[in-house]
């Protein structure tokens, strides 16, 4: 095994803030949004909290944002537009999670600096960061101030699809949080890659054939 340097320091702090503010948005929106199923917390300060972590996580995404823009390691978000490669690469990625990864077959993807996500990973990472955060991002603001924004508001079609699209996003989400650490386990040991998150260093098999 080599070490090879894969997250930098803006990375991971963004990385970490992130899933720190996420775990109480979903706590504070749970409260928001099903008040007749949970009171663990009074509706005003769970609205008053939610909304300021949600100010808090849009300023850290632009640690994020601002990171990849200036680094040349936004490679690593760059999209396939060969789509039959694509679609081979992320059928084989699928397969080896699937089938490969149990009889002990080596993974498909070759981690470098700046291709450190498989296939699957940039995809859903490309629709995550640039997609569905800032649509969650959008329709959290216009209903955090309904007045001010109420031009916006009928634009997208009322404050009935805003808050539908915000709830769908937050259900996509709650999955999304057991599903990432999940997979975030299925490295060369079961810690393997959350380490990396920690020190930036990942573990990369000296041999591996390319994908
Ligand atoms: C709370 C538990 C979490 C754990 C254990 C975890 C773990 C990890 C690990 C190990 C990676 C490295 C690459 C990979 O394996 O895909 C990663 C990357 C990533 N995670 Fe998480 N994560 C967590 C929460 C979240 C949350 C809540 C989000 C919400 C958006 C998130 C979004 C991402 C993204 C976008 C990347 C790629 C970051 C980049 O390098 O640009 N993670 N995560």
């Amino acid at each position: 095994m080599s070490k090879v340097y894969v997250h930098p320091l803006p990375v991971r702090i963004w990385h970490w803030a992130n899933a720190v503010l996420f775990l109480l948005l979903v706590a504070t929106g749970v409260q928001i949004r099903y008040l007749d199923l949970f009171d663990y917390m009074a509706f005003g300060t769970a609205v008053q909290l939610h909304n300021w972590v949600g100010f808090a996580l849009i300023a850290n995404f632009f640690v994020w944002l601002l990171f990849y823009l200036f680094s040349e390691r936004n490679k690593a978000y760059h999209p396939e537009f060969n789509i039959v490669k694509l679609a081979q690469a992320s059928f084989e990625q699928a397969k080896y999670y699937g089938w490969g990864m149990f009889r002990g077959e080596h993974n498909p993807h070759r981690i470098d600096p700046y291709h450190k996500f498989n296939p699957l990973q940039r995809t859903l990472y490309q629709i995550l960061m640039l997609f569905l955060l800032p649509l969650q991002f959008a329709t959290g603001i216009l209903m955090w101030d309904i007045k001010r924004f109420s031009a916006f508001v009928e634009m997208m079609g009322g404050l009935r699809v805003v808050s539908t699209v915000h709830v769908l996003i937050f259900i996509f989400f709650v999955f999304y949080l057991f599903f990432h650490p999940y997979l975030a386990t299925l490295g060369h040991t079961p810690t393997a890659h959350i380490k990396a998150m920690v020190t930036g260093y990942e573990d990369v098999e000296e041999e591996q054939p390319a994908s």
